[in-house]
Order: structure tokens, then sequence, then C-alpha cells
């Protein structure tokens, strides 16, 4: 396929998606269906799609009249020294996989584009949800969900969806932007659909292209550890025993986790009890050359 085609701000037809590189183009084409009255359902990606970004544009495709995706792989929120100039990319392939999931329309724009030079303003959630977990000054940072939050919050500004999708694989993202969302009272209902996962367990991620065979092997122990937190906590009744034993069978594949806590799931606050509101228990490693993260959400 002949990539010059899709460099214009003219919509251009790949399988059934047309690519966008303009904000005004895209505003442009989605007037009219606005004002018929259809809805409009939103997936925000980086691009590199696998099974978990197709479950949420299947998702959209099924509730929405006309389905986005936007594809950006937003610098803001990576730190310096971050993967963002290997971050993987394969546009052709994610022009293709979005059509077949279902997209109407995808939104690529150029970096330019979402930040003129004097670029100043930001979105920031502040307090626990940011600070903890990812948002930890000594893991990603703070940050990490400045940059989510404001380019999440420009492309809600760009599309105005009815309803935006997210991965509860990133489960502290999805709690910062429904935060973002009823702080800042963006019309747009939020949607998490579940963990897609591989045959052995491992949380489907862009990032997994980063493991070498072994390390790929290894990386199945995190989805194990959250198995055996849920399991232990079911059967012990003990938060404790449950960390211990997902501890357990990280170091059992040598792997030494950045974290692995329980919080509350909605304001990421410390638990120390069970038998009250939903507990997040989530997980961060770096295995070989990929920061991985994983998370399960128990109801106790
Ligand atoms: P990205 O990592 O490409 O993920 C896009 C969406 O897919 C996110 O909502 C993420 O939670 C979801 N997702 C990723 N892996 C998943 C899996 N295994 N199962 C289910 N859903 C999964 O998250 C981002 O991009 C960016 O931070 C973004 C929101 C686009 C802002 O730049």
């Amino acid at each position: 396929m002949n990539l010059d085609l899709l460099s214009g701000d003219t919509p251009t037809r790949n399988a059934a998606v047309s690519v966008f590189r303009a904000k005004a183009a895209l505003r442009a084409a989605l007037e009219q269906p606005r004002r018929d009255g259809q809805t409009i359902g939103l997936v925000p990606t980086m691009g590199y799609l696998h099974e978990g970004h197709l479950s949420l544009l299947r998702a959209a495709r099924a509730e929405c009249d006309l389905v986005v995706m936007s594809l950006f792989v937003n610098p803001t929120q990576f730190a310096p020294g971050e993967d963002l100039d290997r971050y993987p990319r394969d546009e052709e392939r994610d022009l293709w996989l979005a059509g077949d999931a279902g997209a109407d329309f995808v939104y690529a724009p150029a970096v330019a584009e979402v930040y003129p030079d004097d670029f100043s303003t930001a979105v920031e959630v502040g307090g626990p949800l940011t600070e903890v977990f990812d948002g930890d000054p000594a893991r990603r940072g703070p940050g990490h969900f400045r940059g989510v939050t404001t380019v999440v919050a420009k492309l809600f500004n760009v599309v105005g969806p009815d309803v935006a999708y997210f991965g509860q694989k990133d489960a502290q993202q999805a709690a910062v932007i429904r935060r973002m969302v009823r702080d800042l009272d963006f019309p747009v209902r939020i949607e998490v659909l579940p963990i897609v996962r591989e045959a052995d367990g491992l949380a489907m991620s862009s990032r997994n292209a980063y493991l070498d065979p072994r390390d790929r092997e290894r990386a199945a122990a995190l989805s194990r550890a959250l198995g055996a937190v849920e399991r232990t906590i079911r059967e012990a009744g003990s938060l404790q025993a449950g960390l211990d034993a997902g501890r357990r069978e990280l170091a059992g594949a040598g792997i030494e986790p950045e974290y692995l806590e329980a919080r509350d799931a909605e304001r990421l606050e410390p638990v120390t009890e069970l038998g009250g509101r939903p507990v997040l228990v989530a997980v961060a490693a770096q295995v070989g050359a990929a920061r991985l993260i994983d998370n399960v959400l128990i109801h106790t």
C-alpha cells in the first residue's frame, strides 16, 4: 500500500477506514453525523494494535453509530530515558486492523498537530490517584499521568465522543481519566473493559514486543502472581498473606517487582482490611527489556 495516500488532510480509504492527520478535517467530517444524532465512540490508542485494543474497538462498534480511533504515540507521557524512541510502530498494519475491528475514522496526527511549538497548557489530576503506583516519583512519576490526561482531554475536545473506551489493563490510567471527566464535566461516558490476555496469562501489551523468548516466558509470572494473590486472599482471608504469595511467585521467576500493592480500586488509597470496597492489586516489573504492568480487581 502507498502510504503517501494517507498523508493528506483529505480522508483516504483503507479497508473501511478513513484516516485524518488534521483535527480540522476530522471535526468537519464529524459535523454531519453529529447533527444527524449519530452517537460517536472514541478509542484512544498509541497503536501497534493487539487484541486488547481490538476488544475496545469491537465494543465501540457494537454500541456506537460512528467509531473513531486515535493513533498517536504521545511524547508528553514518556519521561526522558523512557522508550519513546523505540516504542513499536506499524501504522499500515494498524489501519487495516482498526478498519477490520470496526473503526470508521482513524485520527493519526503528527506531533506538531497535537503540540504546536508554544504549547503551554496541561491537564493534571492531583492527589493520591497520580502519586501512587506508576505515579510515584521513584517510578514513572505524576508527569506521566499529566501527559495522559492532557492528550486525552485534547482528544475529547477534538472528537466530542459520547462514549470513550479504555482498558482495565491500565487500571490507574482509567481511574485518573474517570476523575478528570468528573472533575472537569466532560460530557462523555467512560467505559472500562476487561484485560485481554495471551494463552499463558500474560496481559497483552504493545511493549511485549520488547521481550526475547526467555523473558517472554518469565513474563507470565506476573499474571500467575496476581492469581496467587487473589486465591490466597480468598482462602486465607488475609491481604498480607496474598501479597506474600504473589511475591513468592514472582521471585520464583527471578522477578523483583517495582511494586505489588493492594489499594482501593477507585481512590487508590491504602487498604488494610478486607470486606469493604473493591480492591485493586497492581504489579509493575521490569522483565528483560520491557517494563510490564498488570492488575486484578478483587471484590472482597
Ligand atoms: P495504549 O497503551 O495503546 O492503550 C490503548 C488502550 O488499550 C488503553 O485504554 C489500554 O488500557 C487498552 N489496553 C491495552 N492493553 C490492553 C489489554 N491487554 N486488554 C484490554 N485493554 C488493553 O493507554 C494508552 O495507549 C495511552 O496512554 C492513551 C490512553 C492512548 C493516551 O496516550
